[in-house]
């Protein structure tokens, strides 16, 4: 029965790798996955930085039932009125500051990078990105122009021409960009598939000087930073920078899939105008979604979810000290433990994985193990998990 799931899988579902994991999940509630034979792990990736309130809250559940009850898809994005879409639109601009005040709703972080790159071109009347080493932004063909890495983008070439790369906090290489060419810039701040590798300060700070300097819009991709994941609800708050464009997915749906890029409505305004239509889709915002997003984003707040994220880091700084750890990256709970190479961390990951614990590396940072659980894991969940991964390292 089990090995006939798994056979279903395999044959007709398209994949990613030649050897998935292929882990059958058959049930997931606040900090755990269940598997098909009974087993539980304690989630230490949360989705990839998804479900930073935990799976299945009952807040998020209820909303998305109400709302499955009520309407789910009536009409393309943009041309009637949905309350859940406009309602959670106000939550979160009420979070931001004054210029980022008007949101576009799509489906996926990719989708929101594209739009944002559309909306810079429009905008600045310019055509060339600047974009670092080593990112990823998503698989379609305008974020995966702005991915370095020859390895997973060659086979896909042409892309969109003109994507000038610098390395993360090379503060000489900017000044070999050519800025009166460049529409914008797109950088995280925790520079996530690199092994959540931190953009600095001064860094960041030279990045708007030129943009504002040339003309230029800066985005924040707050893809994975979003929502509480490093200690306040976006990164950006800590560096004291405020983007021209923010782009949120991930956790911005509460475990549905959704993606938004933020700006001024003036800047906005260029998508509905010379043409009409600049910029459309069927589902994005969608009100089920947008519900769920919402009810999220309450929990966060009302549940003061955030305010414990820098101890539970400083709790996994602390538990996690080990001759094969050779480093931890990350700031909050979006960190990357640095192992010897890759095969050090895969074996982690399976003795991790018998010992109840589900984990994952990274792109751009094989040699990383990832560690980005639900915000509601608790401090003996955290000790209790550094324990078994120690146990897993020392078994290596
Ligand atoms: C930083 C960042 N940007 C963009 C994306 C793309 O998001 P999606 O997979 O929803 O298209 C991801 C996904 O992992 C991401 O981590």
């Amino acid at each position: 029965m089990h090995s006939f799931a798994r056979q279903t899988f395999l044959e007709n579902m398209a994949q990613t790798s030649p050897n998935p994991l292929a882990l059958h999940v058959v049930r997931a509630e606040g900090n755990y996955l269940f598997d098909v034979d009974g087993n539980k792990y304690l989630d230490l990736i949360a989705g990839i930085s998804v479900c930073n309130i935990g799976h299945q809250h009952p807040a998020v559940v209820q909303a998305v039932q109400a709302q499955a009850a009520e309407f789910m898809h009536v009409m393309v994005y943009g041309e009637t009125v949905q309350t859940p879409q406009s309602n959670y639109a106000k939550q979160l601009v009420q979070c931001l500051p004054e210029n980022l005040n008007c949101c576009y709703f799509v489906n996926s972080g990719a989708e929101a990078i594209d739009g944002a790159m559309k909306l810079t071109k429009r905008v600045t009347g310019k055509t060339q990105f600047v974009a670092l080493t080593d990112a990823y932004h998503g698989s379609t063909q305008g974020p995966l122009s702005l991915m370095s890495n020859d390895y997973y983008s060659q086979a896909y070439r042409p892309l969109l021409p003109s994507v000038h790369f610098v390395n993360q906090n090379d503060l000489s290489a900017i000044d070999s960009i050519p800025w009166s060419e460049i529409a914008g810039v797109v950088v995280e701040i925790v520079q996530a598939e690199r092994g959540d590798q931190l953009s600095s300060r001064e860094f960041l700070q030279a990045l708007r000087r030129k943009c504002d300097q040339h003309c230029c819009l800066l985005i924040f991709d707050e893809i994975q930073t979003g929502f509480g994941r490093t200690g306040t609800l976006f990164a950006f708050e800590q560096v004291g920078i405020v983007p021209d464009v923010l782009v949120l997915g991930k956790a911005l749906g509460g475990g549905m899939p959704m993606g938004a890029f933020i700006a001024d409505r003036a800047l906005m305004s260029t998508l509905s105008n010379q043409p009409i239509l600049g910029h459309i889709t069927t589902f994005g915002g969608h009100p089920v979604v947008a519900a769920a997003g919402a009810a999220a984003l309450n929990v966060l707040q009302s549940e003061d979810l955030i305010s414990a994220v820098f101890d539970k880091e400083k709790l996994f700084r602390q538990c996690l000290k080990h001759p094969k750890i050779l480093a931890i990256h990350g700031r909050g709970l979006m960190l990357a433990v640095q192992l010897a190479d890759f095969d050090s961390v895969q074996l982690c990951i399976q003795k991790m994985l018998d010992k109840g614990l589900f984990s994952d590396w990274f792109l751009f940072a094989p040699n990383c193990l990832r560690i980005s659980p639900p915000l509601t894991i608790s401090n003996q969940e955290i000790e209790s998990a550094c324990r078994r991964i120690l146990s897993a390292l020392k078994e290596n």
